[in-house]
């Protein structure tokens, strides 16, 4: 089958769907959880398009997969009363019930979670497009997620279970929790990424407003009663509607504690500004990047051809960690060009059920037209489109494009394109590439390809200062998800990490006191009659 046949017949009819793969049938969600009960809605709802597109006998159309509750400022703001109530100003049920209590309703939440595994998994690859394995991994890696911060939660807590006596002062120091946490994940991980913020949030014991992202918003649906059912009422609310318009009054209010917000810099930047007390608001954010990939004359060709495809592509370039530059050592260009253009013909391309399929459709509506108007403007500027039918395109799906020579007068020399594009630029001097670190807005991760210790040496020591992560001759990623995940100027605040998020969404508090024998008997009362969660020595096992 020739290239044209295979993008024009990528799409299926509706009765070629594998039957272990399809959606049951359309689903309509008409309530939302908020202060404890699911709520019915009947106003107006979003319909939700799949980029999977289905063939009809007028042309292609995006499948319908069902709809969720459009609902405004007065839900909204009903919602934030709830996690305000069930806070209390920390005299709540959930901020003050003890760690092992805590830590019981989020394992009852994970096991209810389980159970709804296919059901989920089936929604993020409809709703995202994302290939089945790929969706599979994100729920286990989700789940894993969750026991590692309850195991790093324990470990926190047994630390904090004896006193410190310095100076003639008695003390316990414990994380305590910081409010109520407005909680909104991104399209691309709509669940990993919302959990790797909402779960410590909550097993720190602060309460909750969640906005599923706007393409992954039916993920969640199956998961709201377990919301219900394992915590205590007003501790998860979750919010839906359009973001312009409920989420202002929301930080306006000045009741949001903390802000985590996995998405642009400069929404980031907006909500912040609401706040009428930016000084009580903690923002624990993953914003923009463009993580640049470096090629010198000394790196392996064939390994960095291998990481570069990981990186720019996996998941269609739709990942915030993705490399989304590449600087090669022209020296090695026409080889590595040569070798990546065959590796990049090689990737299936296809529907997200295929086995082994690496390319598929792109959620966002407007997101094939940006890519084209990014190649024109690069080709525009003295650019090629250097691998066959690179940045051709049918509805959803878009090919992958390389091009060279990326200069600085192109789009894509500084805009995140997010999607199936890899934009190449040849140096001369290794001075040029890092130069381009230091002048970006951008500062997450980088990854430098070289077998010469000498050459790695001298590049790791400024690019660390530019960046949160460098990475040695391989990829650009998140994980493991023990280690930390920042990122400097405009592409993050505070660092996520199974440890770091439980202390981003926490503040240390301590009980004091002076040594005498009054207060020493007065403590051991306490700890002996286990009258207090916080001045305890209780030791989870
Ligand atoms: O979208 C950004 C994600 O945090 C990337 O995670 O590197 O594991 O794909 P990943």
């Amino acid at each position: 089958m020739t290239f044209e046949d295979q993008l024009s017949h990528l799409f299926p009819d509706a009765a070629a769907i594998p039957a272990e793969y399809n959606l049951p049938g359309e689903i309509h969600q008409r309530s939302y959880l908020s202060d404890g009960v699911m709520k019915n809605w009947h106003g107006d709802v979003h319909t939700v398009v799949s980029p999977i597109c289905i063939k009809t006998p007028s042309g292609l159309e995006r499948r319908v997969i069902g709809s969720y509750p459009l609902c405004g400022q007065e839900e909204a703001k009903a919602s934030l009363d709830a996690a305000v109530r069930a806070y209390a100003d920390g005299r709540g049920e959930w901020p003050t019930m003890s760690v092992a209590e805590r830590i019981a309703c989020v394992e009852k939440f994970t096991g209810k979670m389980i159970a709804k595994k296919q059901e989920v998994v089936q929604l993020i690859m409809w709703e995202i497009g994302k290939s089945y394995g790929d969706s599979v991994k994100e729920f286990d890696r989700t789940v894993e997620y969750i026991h590692a911060t309850i195991d790093a939660l324990k470990n926190l807590d047994r630390k904090s279970s004896s006193f410190a006596i310095e100076q003639g002062i008695i003390g316990q120091i414990r994380r305590s929790p910081l409010g109520v946490v407005l909680c909104m994940g991104p399209f691309n991980y709509p669940l990993n990424e919302t959990f790797t913020t909402l779960i410590p949030a909550l097993i720190m014991g602060n309460t909750l407003l969640f906005k599923p992202p706007k393409h992954g918003t039916l993920v969640h649906f199956p998961l709201l009663e377990a919301f219900r059912d394992c915590f205590p009422a007003g501790v998860v609310n979750t919010i839906y509607g359009r973001g312009n318009v409920i989420i202002q009054p929301l930080m306006e209010s000045g009741k949001i504690n903390v802000l985590t917000l996995i998405g642009s810099s400069k929404v980031a930047d907006q909500l912040k500004k609401m706040h009428p007390k930016v000084n009580r608001l903690r923002a624990i954010l993953g914003l923009d990047a463009k993580n640049a990939a470096i090629i010198t004359e000394k790196a392996d060709i064939d390994l960095a051809v291998k990481e570069c495809v990981l990186g720019s592509l996996s998941f269609n370039g739709q990942r915030c960690t993705a490399i989304k530059i590449i600087y090669v050592h022209r020296s090695v260009a026409d080889t590595f060009l040569e070798k990546l253009t065959d590796a990049v013909g090689k990737l299936k391309f296809g529907m997200p059920w295929e086995k082994d399929v690496f390319l598929t459709p792109l959620p966002e509506p407007q997101k094939p037209g940006y890519l084209q108007s990014c190649v024109a403007d690069a080709v525009a500027h003295g650019a090629k489109v250097i691998n066959p039918n690179g940045g051709a395109a049918n509805a959803s799906f878009v090919y992958p494009a390389i091009v060279y020579p990326v200069n600085e007068k192109m789009k894509l020399y500084r805009e995140e394109q997010f999607g199936p594009v890899i934009p190449v630029v040849p140096f001369d001097d290794i001075e040029t590439p890092v130069r381009y670190l230091i002048e970006a807005d951008h500062g997450q991760q980088v990854a430098v390809f070289s077998n010469d210790a000498a050459e790695l040496a001298t590049l790791i020591d400024p690019l660390v200062n530019q960046v949160s992560r460098v990475n040695i001759n391989c990829q650009c990623q998140r994980g493991p998800d023990i280690f930390p995940f920042t990122g400097r100027k405009d592409s993050a605040e505070a660092t996520l990490s199974v440890f770091d998020a439980l202390r981003a969404f926490s503040i240390r508090s301590l009980v004091a006191t002076k040594q005498t024998e009054e207060n020493k008997a007065l403590i051991n009362e306490i700890v002996s009659a286990q009258s207090s969660n916080f001045l305890s020595t209780k030791y989870i096992f």
